[in-house]
Formats: structure tokens, C-alpha cells, sequence
């Protein structure tokens, strides 16, 4: 019996993780592991792919990236512009199929976002048996409660707000400091309360610049003379849209640039020296946290367990401190936000924390 895997979309701290689950879940029944390289990139005739030995594996825990290669282009990117899925050509699903076909391959685990995981529904849909496991470092699928790679980003964004403090104080400066998270403010949530934000801008809750420059004055006013505003890169401008640094017609928009923009606006609006930092990859990059190698490796070996169980077509999804499953069509549907009232938001707001819509 042999199985492949593939990684698709952005990388996030855990991939490996979830490689190292797979291949010695995957080795304890006698099933060879098969990688393709660069996505779905690597299905395409005569196939991109290296063997993935267990006793290989040994050190790719800690490793950030993905040994196997990503990417969010290519022939197989089932979402454009914003947000609009495309159907993969038939005859690229032809060729993926017989490429798995060649070498033998049971059963497929993808390992992406709801982009790559919508690809991996159409390939399902022409015939291959598909298990999906979920990565988005935006945390933001409905259909599991975490994300492996979330923690690892909220943990860049806290080591670097504990830095950015200590220069806001030395000079009493505003600081604006724009993270991930094109749909869902997750990142910007966590990372903004863990790290002492004093204002926290996120694309579910609606911000005005004079409720912004008010939380700045107010600060002024008590003898506190720096302030950090955490922004998410999908924030909204008041009664607009997300930044966008580049259009795209073949992937989704790259969105980055509203710290710039928020840090202009609170300097004029306040007139205190401000300056905008965006830690942009900083977050994807590097070692994963212990969370994420453990969450990676159980996600790995529950993809294993539903190809034994012959439960394609589901997706692993973490409930309740556990690792189960649920049908993919049902979740690349629904994205998971911040709800606006929920506990933890309250909880920002009850330490004193600004969300710029009072
Ligand atoms: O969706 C995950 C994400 O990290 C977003 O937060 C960000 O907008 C995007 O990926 C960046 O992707 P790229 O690697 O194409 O710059």
C-alpha cells in the first residue's frame, strides 16, 4: 500500500510536523509515503516526488517551511480574486490522476487552506480519494476549532510587541504594527492582548480613526505617552475595503499596507510621532512552537487513521481537545471569525483595549 502527500497554499510552522505524523502512522501498518513536491505542482507528469522514509523524519519536527515545497499558484489554484473559486481544467485533473495512477497511489492527503482543500474536493470529485488536513495560519476554518501554525504566529506577534514597547517608550511614539490575517483578526486578537496592544484593528469589527486617535488622547491625558496599535492586514478602512498591495487574476489579492496607512492617519489626526512596522512572513517562518509539532503530528496520524478507515472526502478538525473529522465540502464553506461579542473579545476590552468603534 502506498499514499501520497502534498502541501499546498502558504506555508505555515507545523507542515513538517504533520509529515513526520503521517509517514510513522503510516509505516507502523507497512504503507510507503510518497511527496510530492511544490503542491499539486508536483502531480503533473511524470511527478514531482521524493520517497519519505521513516527513519529520515528523525529532526523535521522543528523545521519551519515544509520539506516538500508550496505553493498558492499554479495550475491547480481553485481560488481567485476574491475569494471565487475556478474549476480546475479537466485535463489537469487527467494528468494528476495519472500520475497517482503510475505510481500506485491509494489514497491522497492534502495538506492546505480552503483553496487547496477545494482543489482537493474536485479531484475527489473526478475519482481520487482525497483526506484533507487543514492549515491556515489565519486560524480561520469554522470546521476546526485550531489550526497547527496559529500559535507559532501568536508567538512572533508576542516576542515582537514585548520589542516594539520598549522603543514606543524610549521615544513616547505610537506604534502600528500590522500582522496576518486576511479574513479573520485571530492573529491580531491573540497576539494584540498577549502582547499588551493598546488598540487592536481587525476586518470583524468596524474602527473609525477618531475612536482610534481617542484611545491615543486618552492615553496622553493619564501620563502614558506610547501607545501600540496591533492592525490585521484584512482591517477595513472606515466605510471601505481591505489594503491591497497587488491585484491578482489567478490567485487571491495580496493584501498589506493598512499599518502604513493607520500610522499616517493617528499622526495627523494626533500629532504624535508614530512609525509602522509589518512583520509580514516573520510570522510563517521559523520553528514551530510545541503546540504546533504535537498539533501537527496528530493531525498527521488522524489523516492516516481516515485513509485505514477508507473516510475519504473528510478532513481532520480538531473539537474539544480532540482530533476527528468532518466532510471537506462542509468545511472550505464556512469561514470562522472573531464574533464581536464573544469572551474574549469582552476580555480585551475589560483590560482596557480599544477596538476603535467607541
Ligand atoms: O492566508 C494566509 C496568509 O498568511 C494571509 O494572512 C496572507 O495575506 C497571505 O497568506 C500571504 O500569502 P503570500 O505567501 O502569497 O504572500
Amino acid at each position: 500500500m502506498r499514499i501520497g502527500i502534498l502541501n499546498s497554499g502558504g506555508d505555515c510552522p507545523g507542515l513538517n510536523a504533520v509529515i513526520y505524523g503521517v509517514v510513522g502512522a503510516a509505516a507502523k501498518l507497512g504503507w510507503e509515503v510518497i511527496g510530492f513536491r511544490d503542491g499539486f505542482e508536483g502531480l503533473l507528469p511524470p511527478g514531482d516526488y521524493i520517497m519519505l522514509e521513516p527513519e529520515k523524519m528523525a529532526g523535521i519536527l522543528k523545521q519551519g517551511g515544509t520539506i516538500l515545497g508550496t505553493t498558492n499558484k499554479g495550475h491547480f489554484a481553485a481560488k481567485v480574486g476574491e475569494g471565487n473559486v475556478a474549476e480546475i481544467p479537466q485535463d489537469i485533473i487527467e494528468k494528476a490522476k495519472a500520475t497517482l495512477k503510475l505510481l500506485e497511489i491509494r489514497a491522497l492527503i492534502v495538506v492546505g487552506g480552503d483553496g487547496s482543500l477545494t482543489t482537493g474536493m474536485q479531484l475527489m470529485r473526478n475519482g481520487l480519494p482525497v483526506v484533507g488536513v487543514p492549515k491556515t495560519i489565519d486560524n480561520d476554518l469554522a470546521a476546526t476549532a485550531m489550526t497547527f501554525g496559529f500559535d507559532s504566529a501568536v508567538s512572533t506577534v508576542v516576542d515582537a510587541l514585548d520589542r516594539l514597547h520598549t522603543t514606543a517608550d524610549s521615544h513616547k511614539r505610537v506604534m502600528v504594527v500590522e500582522v496576518m490575517g486576511r479574513n479573520a483578526g485571530w492573529i491580531a486578537l491573540w497576539g494584540g492582548i498577549a502582547g499588551g496592544a493598546h488598540v487592536i484593528l481587525i476586518p470583524e469589527i468596524e474602527f473609525n480613526f477618531e475612536n482610534v486617535a481617542n484611545a491615543i488622547r486618552q492615553r496622553e491625558a493619564q501620563g502614558l505617552h506610547s501607545t501600540m496599535i496591533v492592525v490585521a492586514e484584512g482591517a477595513h478602512l472606515p466605510g471601505g475595503d481591505a489594503v491591497t498591495k497587488e491585484k491578482s487574476a489567478s490567485s487571491e489579492h495580496r493584501l498589506g499596507g493598512i499599518g502604513d496607512y493607520v500610522a499616517a492617519k493617528v499622526a495627523e489626526m494626533t500629532g504624535k510621532e508614530t512609525r509602522s512596522c509589518t512583520l509580514g512572513h516573520l510570522q510563517r517562518g521559523g520553528s514551530p512552537t510545541a503546540l504546533d509539532r504535537l498539533l501537527g503530528a496528530r493531525f498527521g496520524v488522524k489523516a492516516v487513521k481516515l485513509i485505514e478507515e477508507a473516510k475519504y472526502g473528510h478532513m481532520v478538525s480538531y473539537q474539544a481537545y480532540h482530533v476527528d473529522s468532518v466532510p471537506i465540502e462542509e468545511a472550505v464553506s464556512a469561514c470562522r471569525l472573531v464574533e464581536p461579542d464573544s469572551e474574549v473579545v469582552q476580555t480585551a476590552r475589560a483590560v482596557g483595549i480599544s477596538f476603535g468603534d467607541k
